[in-house]
């Protein structure tokens, strides 16, 4: 599980700091950072694919032209706060039952120069992973170019003493050192380094940014297609798989019935002359109704549900506007559907929200890690507060309704009487 992700003049975040729990709820205004954070997440997400920085905050695409990652937004030219020359992003996290630490600094670059790492690590309980050389900025040690990283590697095998490889600084030193270490080494410690580094990726490697759209989600796909797009891509097919296991089927047919008026009772799978599959829900009458016209909610839904009960689902998901589409008296449903499955433990959300009501239902181990994102008056900066870390916050909300608070702007305004140099 990510534990903690800090920001070092990425975007709009000069030095902030986001606790992560199992369900992190984000509110904030508009353009206060929400997105940015989404942002930080996908250039992780961009290190395990394997990609350099310029494919990661660019474009990266395969043969016949085709888009494989869209980058991320904004580019490289406003990735750094305020055209700073460099940003960085520190990621805390445990994984079985270690803990993790993942630094990476990056020099964006000018129009004449390419994306570069600046500075790496990682770390598993405290020890030495990787990291790379201490006066590893190329202006100050003279032999390396700009296009080299230095990196500490420890002792092991061959190598009595920490030994030092040299990488290139345009892709990840992250994605990079497994192989050189399966050239170079076949010792125990290097063993070790390998499995920590694999399951770092892992975890990178499996988020998901759900971005829903109806018109994905309505396009037939091919059976055994189990991985559910962003936008909700291969829905049908994963349904399918769902209902292949009796147990889920009837965890998905629970929840539809719960989540949507629609008295759906089966789900049946029919087949186009291509081979693919679009799903039709079947009412308790009998009535079937096709993906095709199947309200825009209903698919939400399903995405959703089928999402966390698929056969391969992800570890984190990124959630934008989680109540989008979907009407307030159904809210809480989405909650207890989206709680009880991180409460399984191998799923992690971060989800953001404009709707004061969601804050309302959240659980109280939920509001724990929700927060909110902020800017002040005159300042450029974003911020990122814990909510039960608003000074007052935990008097406050005994006596008022979190929803309400939220409606009328109390979080944000309490942030700004928090500033002396701003009240005055
Ligand atoms: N490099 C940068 N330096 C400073 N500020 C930046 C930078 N890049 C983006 N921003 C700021 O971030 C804002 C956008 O933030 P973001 O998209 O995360 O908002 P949001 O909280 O998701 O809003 P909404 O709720 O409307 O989606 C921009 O309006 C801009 O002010
Ligand atoms: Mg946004």
């Amino acid at each position: 599980m990510l534990t903690k992700l800090t920001f070092e003049r990425f975007k709009n975040f000069e030095k902030a700091e986001l606790i992560l729990g199992p369900l992190s709820l984000l509110i904030g205004t508009n353009a206060s950072g929400k997105s940015n954070i989404r942002d930080a997440f996908r250039f992780l997400h961009g290190i395990s694919r394997g990609y350099t920085l310029a494919d990661i905050m660019g474009e990266k695409y395969i043969e016949a032209g085709v888009l494989q990652w869209r980058g991320i937004r904004g580019g490289l030219r406003e990735a750094t706060y305020r055209q700073a020359k460099r940003f960085a992003l520190i990621i805390n996290f445990n994984v079985q039952g270690m803990e993790g630490r993942y630094f990476i600094r990056v020099e964006p670059g000018t129009t004449r120069s390419q994306p570069r790492v600046v500075t790496e690590s990682l770390y598993c309980d405290k020890e030495l992973i990787f990291a790379s050389h201490p006066r590893a900025p190329y202006e100050s040690i003279k032999q390396v170019e700009p296009q080299h990283l230095k990196v500490r590697i420890p002792p092991g095998g061959n190598y009595r003493k920490e030994h030092v490889e040299t990488f290139i600084a345009y892709q990840p030193v992250l994605s990079q050192i497994e192989e050189r270490l399966v050239e170079k080494r076949n010792d125990d410690k290097a063993e070790e380094i390998r499995h920590f580094i694999a399951e770092t990726i892992s975890m990178f490697d499996s988020m998901r940014f759900l971005d829903l759209n109806p018109e994905a989600m309505r396009r037939p796909s091919l059976p055994g297609q189990t991985i559910l797009g962003d936008q909700g891509e291969n829905l049908s097919s994963v349904l399918q798989a769902i209902c292949e296991d009796p147990r889920q089927k009837n965890a998905l047919v629970e929840w539809i019935k719960e989540l949507t008026p629609m008295d759906a009772t089966d789900f049946k799978f029919p087949t186009d002359q291509m081979g693919r599959i679009l799903v039709s829900l079947i009412e308790e009458n009998g009535q079937r109704i096709s993906a095709y016209s199947a309200s825009d909610g209903t698919l939400r839904f399903l995405a959703m549900i089928a999402a966390f009960l698929g056969p391969e689902p992800a570890r984190f998901y990124f959630f934008e506007e989680l109540e989008n589409g979907l009407h307030p008296a159904r809210l809480h449903l989405l909650l207890q559907l989206i709680e009880q499955q991180i409460s399984k433990g191998n799923i992690q959300m971060v989800a953001t929200s404009h709707s004061p009501q969601l804050l309302r239902f959240l659980s109280p181990s939920s509001l724990d890690s929700a927060s909110l994102v902020y800017r002040l008056p005159n300042r450029s900066d974003a911020r990122i507060r814990r909510i039960l870390d608003i000074p007052d916050v935990r008097r406050v909300i005994k006596q008022h309704d979190l929803a309400n608070l939220h409606e009328s702007g109390w979080f944000e305004d309490a942030m700004v009487f928090d500033e002396p140099e701003i009240v005055k």
